[in-house]
């Protein structure tokens, strides 16, 4: 599994790490929410999940927006889309949808409302790299309004 530049994503997407991730974000859940709409997130708006695993950040975002919304969450595991991709369907979410890619090379021309990575800056081994990379790609495909957003929540795992 490679998260970037051939840095292997520690923990895996084994069955196991995967439940997990569910069970965590069931816990960070209401931390998530509030975090979302302090930051500013509103129907209709456009976001960008990166590093999304299971798609709980999307499916959460998904909710916040509404169907004149869009999500689109990255990550670069096909099994993990795999699982977010059979939620969402699940769910009845069609405002949602995941492509396999890193941070540093996704490209999408319309632009975002709001970028958001839970638990993705703490596995870079170097976090300013990736930020660096990744900004101008996310941040100003539509640049010119002042609607957009980063927003790394650092709920660290204690180190
Ligand atoms: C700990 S999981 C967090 C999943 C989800 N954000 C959550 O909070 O439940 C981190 C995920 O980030 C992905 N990831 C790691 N480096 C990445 C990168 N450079 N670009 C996109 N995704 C990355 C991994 O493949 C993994 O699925």
């Amino acid at each position: 599994m490679i998260a970037s530049d051939n840095v292997p994503y520690i923990l895996g997407h084994s069955d196991a790490e995967i439940s997990r991730l569910q069970t965590q974000a069931a816990i960070l859940r209401p931390i998530t929410e509030r975090l979302l709409r302090n930051a500013g997130i509103q129907p209709g708006m456009r976001v960008l999940d990166l590093g999304t695993g299971a798609g709980d950040v999307a499916i959460l975002a998904a909710e916040l927006v509404g169907p004149k919304g869009c999500v689109v969450g990255i990550d670069p595991n096909p099994e993990v889309l795999g699982k977010a991709t059979e939620r969402v369907r699940n769910a009845g979410l069609r405002h949602v949808v995941f492509r396999q890619a890193t941070a540093d090379v996704f490209i999408n021309d319309d632009g975002f409302d709001l970028v958001v990575g839970r638990y993705v800056l703490i596995h870079q081994t170097d976090p300013v790299t990736f930020l660096q990379a990744a900004a101008p790609r996310l941040l100003f495909t539509n640049f010119g309004c002042l609607r957009h957003a980063l927003l790394f929540p650092a709920f660290h795992y204690g180190r």
